[in-house]
């Protein structure tokens, strides 16, 4: 009898281990396939544009598709299993319209990985609105069907502003949050001001939103979780009108709790010294913890998400530029909008400063800050001025850019450097410079709290980041 509540008791505990990994799959399933198109609106490409990149794509029996390739390379997309992440083709009235789901944005590679959840290291916006603008400014010309012209309209708008070279972001893996608030200037009737600023951020990872929303959402908490509406932030330039969010507000609700809330953190993928793990957390606790906080599992390891707290810049002194964008004008403007009564601002937060994240599967997360100028753990805990002021971010996500000792992106070699300062000074969109607007890489590091941190006990803290 005894036994028999053992094994049942065994059981039990480990189909409830189980279950958040289930719940974790299922979410990452359902979230992979999620786009937000509805009766025309959404982000898309003009109608039947999508067709020659299915026409290739379709059926194919070999790997290596080229226009796949290409667009992967090219626009940084991420492909999984032959697959575009977040491209779909939806058939409507009788027209293929190529959507752009939230995957696009919102998978990623790291190490080779792919993580469902992960901001996408590589995507280009600029690139991809100015290549789908010139293409679509002859595409489908003279067309009169109104079907076409209503969605050919809002695609054109859409990758007019994602390539406009005043806003839009100056290096691949950011994207300007600026294309937002384009939204409210439309709303408002009057065309948006050219020097408003790009506002660059790196697509942020998406497991323990649901905790997080409480706090508020984006890097910086000045947007409001509490309706949800911001979290279609990303949509919203593209549509015509406030009213598609209305419409699909309730499943944005359930998608952030019920299906972004379930999803969980990758597993590091290589070895974890854990004779150093210990010492790592103890070191972690002394110089870390006060701004990010606990990092408590459930009794199977798996985490227990919590809400960060906001720090103030004048302490974190990391780069301003994004937190300049919630000028008390952007929130009048949200707020005598068309959806001031959802979109809700966080007054305490605005222009206050970032959230000290919760470190979950940090060690995917690089390039390291909201603006991803770090590119490493390591170089996260070094002063400023001795971190790396270029490194590529091609093909960021692959297993070779990978640098397994510092934990994050691989840098150039001595030999090269010469040349990639020249081209990064050029404004090559595939490396990342500091010195351009928005990508400082100034701030996080606190004297009291770093400056007696040895290079073995920063290696330390690292071994213990990698069990988050
Ligand atoms: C063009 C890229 C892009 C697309 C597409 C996109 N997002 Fe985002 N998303 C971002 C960026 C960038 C941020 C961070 C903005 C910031 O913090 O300033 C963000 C923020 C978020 C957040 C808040 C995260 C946090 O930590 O507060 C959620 C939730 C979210 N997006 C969900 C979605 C959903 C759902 C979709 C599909 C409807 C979507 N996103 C589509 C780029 C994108
Ligand atoms: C005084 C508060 C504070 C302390 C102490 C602190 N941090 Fe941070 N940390 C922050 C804030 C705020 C951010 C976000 C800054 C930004 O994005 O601009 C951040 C960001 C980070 C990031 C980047 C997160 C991401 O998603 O890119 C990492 C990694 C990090 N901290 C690690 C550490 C480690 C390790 C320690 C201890 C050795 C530490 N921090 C100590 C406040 C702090």
């Amino acid at each position: 009898m005894k036994k028999h509540i053992f094994f049942a008791l065994l059981i039990s505990s480990s189909l409830f281990a189980d279950e958040r990994l289930q719940n974790h799959q299922k979410a990452a399933e359902i979230f992979t396939n999620w786009h937000f198109f509805e009766n025309g609106r959404g982000m898309t490409i003009s109608p039947n544009l999508s067709k020659f990149m299915w026409m290739l794509g379709e059926d194919r029996q070999n790997k290596s598709d080229p226009v796949t390739n290409f667009i992967e390379k090219r626009y940084g997309f991420i492909v999984k299993d032959d697959k575009l992440m977040g491209v779909f083709n939806v058939k409507y009235k009788n027209m293929n319209v190529g959507v752009l789901g939230c995957t696009a944005c919102h998978s990623g590679k790291a190490a080779g990985v792919f993580v469902p959840g992960l901001g996408n290291k590589t995507i280009d916006p600029y690139k991809v609105g100015r290549d789908t603008y010139r293409i679509q400014k002859y595409w489908g010309w003279g067309n009169r069907n109104p079907d076409y012209k209503y969605i050919h309209e809002k695609a054109m708008y859409f990758s007019k502003v994602t390539s406009d070279t005043k806003i839009s972001s100056l290096t691949r893996g950011l994207v300007p949050d600026s294309t937002i608030k384009t939204f409210f200037y439309k709303d408002h009737g009057i065309d948006y001001p050219k020097d408003m600023g790009r506002a660059q951020v790196k697509a942020p990872h998406l497991w323990g939103i649901k905790q997080k929303r409480e706090a508020g959402v984006f890097n910086d908490g000045a947007l409001s979780g509490d309706s949800y509406a911001w979290i279609f932030g990303a949509e919203l330039f593209a549509s015509d009108s406030g009213e598609h969010l209305r419409a699909v507000l309730p499943k944005i609700k359930w998608l952030t709790d019920e299906v972004l809330g379930n999803l969980l953190p990758p597993k590091y993928p290589f070895k974890i010294d854990n004779n150093r793990v210990n010492r790592g957390k103890e070191l972690f606790s002394n110089a870390c913890l006060k701004c990010h906080g606990a990092h408590d599992t459930d009794t199977n390891g798996y985490p227990i998400f919590t809400a960060p707290k906001v720090i103030p810049k004048h302490v974190v002194k990391t780069d301003e530029e994004k937190l300049n964008a919630i000028s008390p004008e952007f929130v009048r403007l949200v707020e005598t909008s068309s959806l001031g009564d959802i979109l809700g601002i966080k007054h305490e937060n605005v222009q206050k400063g970032y959230f000290a994240p919760k470190l979950w599967g940090i060690w995917s997360r690089f390039p390291y800050m909201h603006n991803a100028s770090i590119p490493s753990l390591y170089q996260v805990m070094i002063k400023p001025e001795k971190r790396s002021i270029i490194f590529s971010m091609y093909e960021a996500g692959e297993e070779y850019r990978f640098d397994k000792e510092n934990v994050g992106l691989t840098l150039f070699e001595k030999n090269e450097y010469k040349t990639k300062l020249i081209k990064a000074k050029k404004g090559d969109r595939d490396i990342y410079y500091i010195e351009r607007e928005g990508q400082s890489n100034q701030g996080h590091y606190f004297e009291d709290k770093f400056g007696s941190l040895s290079h073995q006990d920063r290696l330390d803290i690292i071994e213990y980041l990698k069990t988050l």
